[in-house]
């Protein structure tokens, strides 16, 4: 069964999505890194490697369908932010985003009884309540430490032991 003209389109702009928060992320990192928040600086770059994969697999998902790969542009993410707090708020609503856009794509691939791709955008779905949970996790911690010094040093020395992950 080939991939339709809008999924292959839905597919490149996620594809998009997925670098511009790697982008963004990166950005995130090189914020903290010029902080001295050494661990925040390590899981935001440690993301920003995550998001790099998860498009290179709906790249090669476009691929193994025989389907067309259009990369576009990447917009520059922000270079600074206000605190901490305000990075991973921003975050979690750059993940409430792409969950969407993976939302709309399982939407499209159901109305098109294309079962190949829902099989594969199960995944992503499931990544993405983990993802939003993750940030969100985080933002609800940086809330209550508020402007307590030594609670962000330790939270900073607490998320630079991240691993990598998916
Ligand atoms: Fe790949 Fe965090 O969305």
């Amino acid at each position: 069964m080939q991939l339709s003209d809008t999924i292959q389109q839905a597919m490149n702009d996620q594809i998009q999505k997925e670098f511009q928060a790697s982008y963004l992320y990166l950005s995130m990192s090189a914020y903290f890194a010029a902080e001295n928040r050494d661990g925040f600086a390590k899981w935001m770059r440690m993301q920003a490697l995550e998001e790099g994969k998860h498009a290179m697999r709906i790249m090669e998902y476009l691929e193994d369908r025989g389907g067309t790969i259009t990369l576009q542009p990447i917009e520059a993410p922000p270079a600074t932010w206000p605190s901490p707090l305000a990075v991973f708020e921003e975050a979690l609503s750059h993940e409430a985003m792409v969950s969407a856009g993976i939302h709309a794509l399982y939407g499209l691939a159901g109305k098109e009884t294309d079962y190949a791709t829902e099989a594969m955008l199960q995944w992503f779905v499931t990544e993405q309540v983990e993802e939003e949970k993750t940030s969100r996790d985080l933002v609800e911690t940086l809330r209550m430490i508020g402007d307590n010094a030594s609670g962000l040093y330790m939270f900073d020395k607490e998320l630079g032991g991240r691993g990598a992950g998916d």
